[in-house]
């Protein structure tokens, strides 16, 4: 176990160089099982959900390689479909292969999948999208199970934008007879990004970003080199970081476009933002003014995984403020942490009540989970005094070199063995 010391109050300054994004290059990993040639992924952050599907890659029979930033996936000798339940519950993206590897080998059995404790994460829109491509479907013993020798397109119709359902259904129809239409699709980046890699290793998919997406299915799916896009929810958590500390920071490599939303809360908090090429450059140095009301939505609504890093800022704005949590039941377990902190929060339902204070005192405090450690690691680089992090195993999973970038923008920052 490790965690973070953290001395805060220093103000963050200069450029910090964005990650590719997490949530693309894993359903980008998934995919590449559907075609017996490499397939290079530029740039993979340093992240332990990477690792972890890597994992599961090999030993379905892949082999891959990292070369420098890199990564090299060779599915040509891939001879099994089962993901068994200890690597399969590391992570929510393991059931992403559930399409792959039903349209690679007519099969899969996949244990229930993990990843970060937010609420009951349901797969049933995954297993409802696949049925509708003619895939015999059994649940049993906490396995998933499924079987189809001939995949036949068809029209889906998603109950909600569910973005792995979209991506899970998206890596079936690729392979299917005919054509799928996927209609209220998720309509997240990370999935035009998913198209685009698609597209280029010689697929039919279209309309990604407009929440109906088309796929014609293709007999041969080709070895691709693609670099996926930046980590918007990267960018946006060293933003907010810079808004709650004060100072001014470029994030370096991302696109304002598609964290609008964040950002126009943040201008309404009082920081000065601007895009500049490939810049988003925030400044903030007067006081914070607090936001009437958060919302998290689907994209391009403000995006969940932003929110406990905003309800985090919220605490030390002049006024009071409602941040509502619309996707997942139980995403505001951080905020027990937050109160240790000074932190005047109160959670009823969906929604938590926020009242301002002048700052958070340093404390010990306990990650729960990716984006709840993320905002505790923010809350105490804006604290007064002196705090630790516990448990940032957490905040690996999503988050490559953090202290190394935080410490390059000034922050007072140790990792240490507990
Ligand atoms: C993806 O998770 C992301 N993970 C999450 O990021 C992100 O929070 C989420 O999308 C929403 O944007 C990856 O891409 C690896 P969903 P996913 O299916 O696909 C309900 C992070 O911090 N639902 O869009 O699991 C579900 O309960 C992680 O990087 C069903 O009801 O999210 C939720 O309420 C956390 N049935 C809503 O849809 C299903 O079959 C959105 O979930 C699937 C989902």
């Amino acid at each position: 176990m490790e965690k973070y010391i953290i001395n805060g109050g220093n103000k963050l300054y200069g450029g910090v160089k964005i990650q590719t994004a997490k949530n693309s290059v894993l359903p980008i990993l998934a995919a590449a099982v559907l075609t017996e040639e490499k397939v290079r992924i530029l740039n993979v952050p340093h992240i332990t959900d990477v690792k972890n599907m890597v994992k599961i890659l090999n030993c379905l029979g892949c082999k891959s390689v990292y070369e420098g930033e890199d990564i090299i996936i060779d599915s040509s000798s891939a001879d099994c479909s089962e993901i068994p339940r200890a690597l399969a519950h590391e992570l929510r993206s393991s059931v992403f292969l559930l399409g792959p590897l039903t349209a690679r080998f007519g099969k899969a059995k996949i244990a229930y999948p993990g990843g970060c404790d937010i609420g009951l994460r349901p797969v049933d829109l995954h297993l409802n999208g696949l049925k509708r491509l003619g895939v015999r479907i059994k649940e049993n013993n906490g396995y998933i199970e499924c079987e189809c020798e001939k995949l036949a397109g068809n029209e889906i119709m998603l109950d909600c934008p569910s973005v792995g359902a979209t991506e899970n259904i998206m890596l079936a129809a690729v392979r299917a007879e005919g054509e799928t239409i996927i209609k209220n699709a998720a309509r997240e980046p990370e999935i035009e990004d998913l198209q685009k890699f698609l597209n280029a290793a010689g697929c039919k998919v279209r309309g990604a970003g407009s929440g109906t997406i088309v796929v014609e299915g293709v007999k041969k799916i080709r070895g691709v080199t693609f670099q996926p896009m930046a980590d918007r929810i990267e960018a946006g958590t060293f933003l907010i970081a810079a808004a709650m500390c004060g100072g001014e920071i470029a994030a370096v490599g991302a696109s304002g476009e598609n964290i609008s939303s964040l950002l126009h809360k943040l201008r309404e908090n009082g920081c000065k933002i601007y895009s500049k090429n490939d810049k988003i450059i925030l400044k903030r140095k007067g006081a914070l003014v607090s936001v009437k009301s958060i919302e998290t939505q689907p994209y391009p609504g403000f995006p969940t995984d932003l929110q406990a890093q905003m309800t985090a800022l919220c605490c030390i704005c002049r006024g009071q403020s409602i941040v509502t949590e619309n996707l997942f039941e139980t995403r505001f377990k951080y905020v027990p942490e937050l109160r240790k902190m000074g932190a005047d929060i109160t959670v009823i339902d969906r929604n938590a009540f926020v009242r301002g204070r002048e700052k958070f005192n340093g404390a010990t405090v306990v990650a729960c989970d990716l984006r709840g450690g993320a905002a505790l690691v923010l809350a105490a680089l804006a604290a007064e005094g002196r705090s630790e992090v516990l448990d940032i195993s957490h905040t690996d999973r999503g988050y490559g070199l953090f202290e190394y970038k935080l410490r390059s923008l000034g922050a007072d920052i140790v990792r240490v063995a507990v």
